[in-house]
């Protein structure tokens, strides 16, 4: 294998690490709000924390692969690598600034653990932009109009999801 192919492969392994950990992250915080429903539990939290943790590893490999891959060989002329990086910039952030804190307090906030509805729809909307990113990867569309679709569609359904699961059987 050569350096090239090295990269591609940690960028796939990067990306089994980022879409493992934003599902694992949303689907501990979905489960972690059911069961507050009944009793306070902090397992999901101590799970959803660990997935937290994974998702930078999982973006910056993504992240330093694929620009590396991009400038060997690709060149920026690809429209579903632009909409792919600006993506990955713009929720990237999501987990250190929106969901991180709220982890923290839900795990200071002992007995009973509580993750705000704004940090589960956002933890939706990472979950989702990352799944439309790996679509995007694989179908590699042309134009910016079916680029933008299958992220921002996917991000809108994950949002979604997230948010609905927060209103359920709590009002907020
Ligand atoms: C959540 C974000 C991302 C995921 C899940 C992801 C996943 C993947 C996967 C699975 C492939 C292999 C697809 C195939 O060739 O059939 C791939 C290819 C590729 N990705 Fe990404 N990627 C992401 C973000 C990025 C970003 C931000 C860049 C550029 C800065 C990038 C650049 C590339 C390039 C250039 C290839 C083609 C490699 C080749 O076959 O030569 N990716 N990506």
């Amino acid at each position: 294998m050569d350096i090239y192919g090295a990269f591609v492969l940690f960028h796939v392994i990067g990306a089994v690490v980022l879409e493992i950990s934003v599902l694992g992250l949303l689907v501990s915080m979905i489960v972690l709000h059911r069961r507050q429903l009944l009793a306070p539990t902090h397992r999901s939290l101590a799970m959803a924390t660990r997935f937290d943790r994974a998702v930078p590893v999982g973006a910056a490999l993504v992240l330093g692969t694929g620009l590396y891959m991009v400038t060997r060989r690709w060149g920026w002329e690809e429209s579903w690598l632009i909409v792919g990086l600006a993506g990955l910039l713009l929720v990237a952030p999501i987990s250190p600034t929106l969901i991180s804190p709220a982890l923290r307090k839900a795990e200071d906030a002992t007995p009973v653990a509580y993750v705000p509805a704004r940090a589960m729809t956002a933890g939706g909307i990472l979950a989702g932009a990352s799944v439309g990113e790996l679509l995007l990867m694989l179908m590699k569309p042309s134009g910016f109009v079916a680029p933008l679709l299958v992220v921002a569609s996917a991000a809108a359904i994950g949002g979604a999801i997230g948010y609905l699961s927060a209103r359920a059987g709590r009002e907020l």
